[in-house]
């Protein structure tokens, strides 16, 4: 574990990238903003994996990641026999979870996504999606428009199933695909995802606005006579054996949150601009070690939630040479949970990477961890909070006829706790 008592001073840059302004102003639910839409956090990340069978064991038995549903609709777009080589579980995507949104880390089969990115040209990548929640509907569809009017890259907009949620996919310079997306799928404590035939809502076009909401589709299935009960239930894989601050779990941690992103680039500054000026994060350090540049960027009040790297810095960390990413992060729930999380991960044969704390800064305690692939996992409990320097007063008064229709900003608009799922 990187971390010592004696802390050393982390101050946060901030970098609002000021040369980044258009001059352009949006709407963006009475708020005016520079671009029509505003990244509110990562959702969830998808990976392309060569030993998919090693992968889940890794991350659903170790980890304690939660399958939500399995589909085989795009292994089954491969020639009859490509499908030949597969195994059974590369036949499958698997989605999985650790809280209530239907997937937040998705396991496909290299060789599936490769046979599928030949189209797109991101046959090969390590990582399949990195997905960005933003506050609407209005700001997925807005956004692509506004996104492919600058002259970036979409691959597609529309909406998936399983999970529901409304999308668009786009590039970056590097290739690596972000989406950007409204209204995943949430599953409740009787732990059931929906059923197939509620999996009839693909869309591979930008949508038309308004779309029904979440409320009237369950009730249009209800009246259609589908069983709304019958989808995938997660079952518990081992007995609870571990007292984990009062609860008895499977394994003696949970984990609690997704993210950072970190991702190697090949031109930086050019990786920067996209990230900034086009997706809208904000710049909160840059850093160097042994000549490797990085940027670390921020969507809200974390310290940060998306970090780019030199890509040669992978060389000389001895990553392995198909990873795209420097590591992803996942919180758990508090300090002791993280020191169980790596001795269980450890105990049960995952190697621990040391990376040098000087890359990975916002964290006290943080761990790296080697998966089955060859990605780093980075643990840790507690990423520092950046408030703005602004505070504005809150004006509390006037509401029925003096407040205006559009207002400016604060520094940390719609940062915070984000609501996960559709408007009902
Ligand atoms: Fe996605």
């Amino acid at each position: 574990m990187t971390g010592t008592p004696t802390r050393t001073p982390d101050p946060v840059e901030r970098q609002p990238d000021r040369s980044a302004r258009t001059g352009e102003s949006y709407d963006v639910g009475g708020v005016r903003l520079e671009r029509p839409f505003k990244i509110r956090r990562l959702g969830h990340f998808g990976y392309n994996c060569v030993d998919l069978d090693a992968m889940l064991d890794f991350y659903v038995e170790g980890l304690g990641l939660i399958i939500s549903d399995q589909s085989g609709t795009m292994p089954s777009r491969l020639p009859a026999e490509e499908q030949a080589n597969l195994t059974p579980n590369e036949r499958l995507l698997h989605f999985t979870r650790f809280g209530s949104e239907h997937h937040q880390l998705v396991f496909i089969s290299q060789r599936v996504w490769d046979w599928v990115g030949q189209a797109n040209g991101s046959a090969g990548a390590s990582i399949n999606q990195v997905t960005w929640q933003v506050g609407s509907l209005a700001e997925v569809v807005d956004g692509a428009e506004w996104i492919w009017g600058r002259g970036e890259r979409l691959l597609r907009s529309g909406r998936d199933m399983p999970g529901s949620n409304w999308h668009t996919y786009l590039f970056d310079p590097e290739g690596h695909i972000n989406e950007l997306f409204y209204g995943m799928e949430q599953i409740g404590w009787d732990g059931l995802s929906k059923p197939r035939p509620m999996w009839t809502g693909v869309l591979n076009e930008r949508p038309s606005l308004p779309q029904p909401s979440e409320a009237s589709e369950i009730a249009g299935a209800r009246d259609a006579g589908v069983d709304i009960l019958s989808g995938h239930r997660a079952g518990t894989t081992a007995p609870a054996g571990f007292p984990v601050d009062g609860v008895l779990m499977e394994r003696p941690f949970k984990i609690v949150g997704i993210g950072p992103v970190s991702l190697f680039v090949t031109d930086l500054d050019e990786a920067r601009r996209f990230y900034t000026r086009v997706l809208g994060f904000e710049v909160r350090r840059t850093l160097e070690w042994n000549g490797h540049r990085g940027v670390l960027l921020s969507c809200g009040t974390d310290h940060h939630n998306l970090a780019l790297y030199e890509a040669s810095l992978r060389d000389a960390l001895g990553l392995d040479p198909r990873a795209d990413s420097l590591a992803l992060g996942f919180r758990l729930a508090n300090y002791r949970q993280l020191r169980a999380a790596v001795a269980h991960m450890v105990a049960r044969g995952a190697e621990e990477i040391h990376i040098p704390g000087e890359l990975v800064p916002g964290f006290d305690y943080v761990a790296h961890l080697r998966d089955p692939d060859g990605n780093l996992v980075q643990l840790y409990y507690y990423q520092r909070q950046c408030a703005p320097d602004d505070p504005f007063p809150a004006t509390v008064s006037g509401a029925a006829d003096g407040w205006p229709e559009l207002i400016d900003p604060p520094g940390d608009v719609f940062g915070g706790q984000q609501f996960l799922g559709p408007w009902e």
